[in-house]
């Protein structure tokens, strides 16, 4: 039987299920939600970027463009590119992590 997980969208109040191997992405589309931005769906525009708050997951190979060391440590994701291995809580991060540390400055 396939394990689903529920994805908990802060900002957006909103959850869908994805399986256990299924990218968050591809299954938050699948049920019809736009809750998170999407782009190419794989793992090269960044408008997907999210940081998860809570839960584990697993990530596939991602763009440093998009998600520096740094950023993976403090849960910043490409929703395209995470599989879920719990129930998750995430809120959107689409913006680049330099125009995070310039907003910052
Ligand atoms: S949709 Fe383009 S990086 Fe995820």
């Amino acid at each position: 039987m396939t394990v689903r997980f529920e994805i908990y969208v802060e900002d957006k109040d909103a959850r869908f299920q994805c399986a256990e191997e299924q990218r968050l992405l591809h299954a938050m589309q699948a049920q019809g939600l736009g809750s998170i931005p999407v782009g190419c769906k794989g793992g090269g525009c960044g408008i997907c970027r999210v940081q998860i708050t809570q839960g584990e997951y697993e990530t596939r190979k991602m763009s440093r463009a998009h998600v520096t060391e740094e950023d993976e440590q403090r849960g910043i994701a490409l929703s395209c590119r995470v599989v879920p291995k719990s129930n998750l809580s995430l809120r959107l991060a689409p913006r680049s992590a330099e125009e995070e540390s310039e907003s910052a400055a």
